[in-house]
């Protein structure tokens, strides 16, 4: 069972959330500013500090309605800084400002210990710092920078553009295997680096992982049928990792399935493609047909197939939606696009 009316606040929110303010009031006052506030309130996590957010003149106080340390914003530019970085126009920051007494400058500032962290602590909750991705692997504990693996770095250049868009990503592999309260260490680290994208996990295995942008679905990767409806019910996706069971079977049935549900612009990624050359995971040591890396080999070719077959011809359906293919060690990216130019002319072929 997918769970398809999950992101039907989120889904809208973040596409508004870097529109202009008419159109971004509008969204809000439709899904509702209480419905809008709980997915703020999702996202900053817990703050010991009261949080005031304000929508068509109505104020709503929020975390901890009876603390004397209150930070006030708009509700759109609480959506505006979380989800988009912009820089708010109506925050209001009130804490307490004991008079100077005998204990003098010290003592006024052990009053006040505690009171600049939990302002701080909250603001940057509400407007998070942009961080290093190869830093994010580290700390939330996905192998895909510095143990097994080098990837963050082909990941910042592919995904640069993407970054800041309202995104929706699949990967295929969420981890820790059978143990249901391990792994999520790469979809959590996509929740933190696109802002405004929606992270989905597939895994055989029932996994206990949860975020505000998360979402996960137990299935199997080389059941093409399954995939198939996963796209049409959750798609389409601007992004598709495929880190899962690794076997070349899988890898291509898996491609296959979910390709036509990549976005135009959006990109399908294959990890440890040294799986390829290994017999036992299904691959050739000459990594030949057959073999996920062969499959990613013809792709090539079929960028260029009108300089093969009919010059002015369509090709086939991945041929024409094949744009661009790079290969690093052990990990590719396919570039879904219009790959429709013509060959040159046919007599050029055998002019010598
Ligand atoms: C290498 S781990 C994924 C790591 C995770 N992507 C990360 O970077 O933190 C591979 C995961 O794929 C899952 N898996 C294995 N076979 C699968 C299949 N046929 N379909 C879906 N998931 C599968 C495993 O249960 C395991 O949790």
């Amino acid at each position: 069972m997918l769970d398809t009316a999950r992101w039907t606040v989120l889904a809208p929110l973040l596409q508004a959330a870097t529109a202009g303010p008419d159109l971004l009031d509008t969204t809000i006052r439709g899904l509702t500013p209480d419905a809008v506030a709980a997915e703020v309130l999702k996202e900053i996590g817990e703050h010991e500090v009261r949080l005031d957010l304000t929508f068509d003149g109505v104020t709503t106080s929020h975390l901890r309605p009876e603390s004397d340390l209150v930070v006030a914003l708009d509700l759109a530019d609480a959506v505006r800084s979380l989800y988009a970085g912009r820089p708010w126009s109506s925050l209001a920051v009130s804490t307490p400002n004991p008079e100077v007494d005998d204990n003098g400058i010290g003592g006024w500032f052990a009053a006040r210990k505690g009171v600049p962290q939990a302002v701080q602590g909250l603001l940057s909750a509400l407007r998070p710092a942009r961080e290093d991705l190869g830093e994010l692997a580290v700390e939330l504990g996905t192998d895909k920078w510095g143990d097994l693996h080098w990837y963050t770095q082909h990941y910042e250049r592919h995904f640069a553009r993407l970054r800041t868009e309202p995104v929706r990503v699949l990967e295929i592999g969420i981890g820790g295997y059978d143990d249901p309260d391990r792994g999520g260490g790469s979809l959590r680290m996509w929740e933190r680096y696109f802002r405004r994208g929606l992270v989905h996990g597939l895994d055989i295995a029932h996994k206990n992982v949860a975020g505000p942008r998360i979402m996960t679905v137990r299935g199997d990767q080389s059941d093409a049928e399954f995939l198939d409806r996963l796209g049409r019910e959750l798609g389409p996706f601007d992004v598709v990792i495929d880190d899962g069971s690794h076997l070349n079977d899988h890898v291509r049935t898996s491609f296959h399935a979910l390709f036509p549900h990549v976005r135009s612009g959006g990109l399908y990624v294959v990890e440890d493609l040294q799986t390829a050359y290994w017999p036992s995971w299904g691959g050739h040591p000459g990594g030949t047909d057959g073999t996920s890396i062969g499959m990613l080999k013809s792709f090539v070719d079929g960028l260029n197939h009108s300089e093969v077959g009919d010059p002015r011809g369509a090709g086939s359906d991945l041929q024409r939606t094949i744009s661009g293919i790079s290969f690093h060690h052990n990990i590719a990216f396919v570039e879904k696009g219009t790959n429709a130019e013509e060959g040159g002319p046919v007599f050029l072929r055998t002019l010598y």
